[in-house]
């Protein structure tokens, strides 16, 4: 992928939060406006209700007597001059029915003389209570009635029916949600520029993250990525370093073991082929001399084969292909066996190689394993022990183990190198390694080995004084264990 195309994945990466985060505010502003407008709605239209019923029944009180002593004239153009005053001050058309519910007046002069005891307000002021109410027209328009019984001398004498538009609360609310809507173009504008900021802090560690998998995908493992947040992309980038620096150190190894393998293999064939060369030009007659020469090629050989066992017993155990041989052992036979056969080794290197059986235990176990991986570690301490110098095997038993300690007085490994020796093809010091002969797969190997009777090896070594590796195998070996 170009860099066009990852700078489109983040683009989009981004936009989706900026758009998500928009889209939220957007939508919750646009709730809380029609829950606004809602309850402004009730509210005002309630208010106003109120209001007119309040004005209905002043004013019932006025004409009260004009509407209960007679209809003269005098008495309806007073009720009349009341009724209109009210009607301009309140904007609305304002109607006195007697008590048989015919209008008396009606302010916009139109209605006098009709029966309106249908309307459901004009009915409950005959019953004596004033109410109110909305009415929806078909053609949209809104009307609110109003009816207040008119009392004279605690006697009904007729109603008071107000209608009124509620237009006027509409258009205050419509004010309002014009400003709500100012307000929220506003939040929704400051949300926009925050999230694209909040997007960008986000985006930019996972770019920074892409950038380095791509290039450790093509191969080029020193990568770190330079992350120091301390939340979940901080904790991804830190396992990603970690992977990488893994992936680097397995790569070096795995150099190095090619390197370390070619060598080895190239020592033994390059003296075969002078031996070959040897015996092709000068041809010599006597019997001895070919003798001798067959001789070292059988031991070139040995070398070879051994190189590769190694090779192919690490292979199978790595792929969990080994054929275990479990059986009842004395554990202090196989030391000494262990022992006896590296001893040759260390009379020839002048290193003490002692055995030291505390305890005899049996166990369950396949025995050539356990002698292989003692005979790794016995094998090193010698390896790695100056003429002169002790290696000391000794067994013991605890409560639940059974330990087998092999103490060197050696050259000792570095704290550092320390958690690495068990690692493949790891060695300390690869230029003395390679004049000590090997190939760093020993100790994994060993461990490998231990592993697979449900132990382990544990180590502990001062460099220049010496090194203590303990094999441990459980008595009740388990005959799983997770690798
Ligand atoms: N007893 C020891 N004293 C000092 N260094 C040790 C000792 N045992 C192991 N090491 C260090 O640990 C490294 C890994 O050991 P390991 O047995 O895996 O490899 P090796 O001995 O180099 O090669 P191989 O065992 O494959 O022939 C060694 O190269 C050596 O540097
Ligand atoms: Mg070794």
């Amino acid at each position: 992928m170009n860099k066009l195309k990852i700078n489109t994945l983040f683009i989009s990466i981004r936009w989706k939060l900026v758009s998500t985060y928009i889209l939220l505010i957007a939508v919750s502003l646009l709730m809380i406006n029609i829950l606004i407008q809602d309850s402004l709605v009730n509210q005002l239209v309630t208010e106003k209700k109120e209001a007119l019923i309040s004005r209905g029944n002043i004013v019932s009180d006025q004409i009260g007597s004009s509407l209960a002593s007679a209809y003269s004239k005098d008495n309806i153009d007073y009720i009349k001059s009341v009724v209109k005053r009210l009607s301009i001050k309140i904007d609305s058309r304002v109607l006195v029915l007697n008590h048989s519910s015919v209008v008396v007046v009606d302010s916009y002069d139109e209605y006098d003389g009709t029966d309106q005891s249908d309307l459901a307000e004009v009915i409950s002021a005959n019953r004596g209570i004033s109410s109110a109410g909305l009415y929806k027209f078909d053609d949209g328009v809104q009307i609110i009635y109003t009816g207040t019984p008119i009392y004279y001398d605690g006697k009904r004498v007729g109603s008071l029916l107000i209608s009124s538009s509620p237009d006027e609360v509409y258009n205050r609310i419509n004010q309002i949600s014009r400003r709500i809507s100012r307000v929220s173009f506003v939040v929704v504008i400051i949300s926009l520029i925050i999230s694209i900021i909040f997007a960008d802090i986000l985006s930019k560690p996972l770019e920074k993250l892409t950038m380095t998998v791509r290039a450790v995908g093509k191969k080029n493992l020193n990568q770190q990525i330079d992350i120091s947040s301390n939340d979940e992309l901080g904790e991804l980038s830190d396992s990603i370093n970690q992977m990488v620096t893994q992936l680097y150190r397995v790569d070096e190894m795995r150099k190095q073991f090619v390197s370390n393998v070619s060598h080895e293999l190239k020592t033994p064939i390059t003296s075969l082929k002078i031996i070959a060369e040897t015996l092709v030009a000068s041809k010599p007659q006597d019997i001895a001399v070919y003798d001798d020469f067959m001789r070292d090629i059988n031991g070139e050989l040995d070398r070879l084969n051994e190189i590769i066992d190694t090779l192919l017993t690490l292979s199978k155990l790595e792929h969990d292909n080994v054929v275990m041989d479990y059986k009842l052992t004395a554990i202090g036979a196989v030391v000494s066996a262990s022992v006896n056969m590296l001893k040759p080794i260390a009379e020839k290197k002048r290193v003490e190689l002692v055995a030291d059986l505390q305890d005899e235990v049996t166990i369950f176990c396949d025995s050539l394993k356990i002698r292989h991986c003692i005979g790794n570690i016995v094998n090193n301490a010698i390896k790695y022990t100056a003429p002169g110098g002790r290696v000391r095997v000794r067994l013991s038993v605890d409560k639940n183990d059974v330990l087998i300690a092999v103490e060197d007085t050696g050259i000792g490994i570095p704290k550092e190198a320390l958690p690495n020796i068990f690692d493949r093809f790891y060695r300390v010091d690869s230029a003395r390694s390679r004049q000590t002969g090997g190939t760093g797969l020993g100790l994994s190997i060993a461990l490998k080995l231990a592993q697979q009777h449900g132990g382990k090896i544990t180590v502990d070594s001062e460099e220049g004084v010496g090194t203590t590796f303990v094999i441990v195998i459980p008595k009740k070996m388990e005959l799983e264990y997770d690798a």
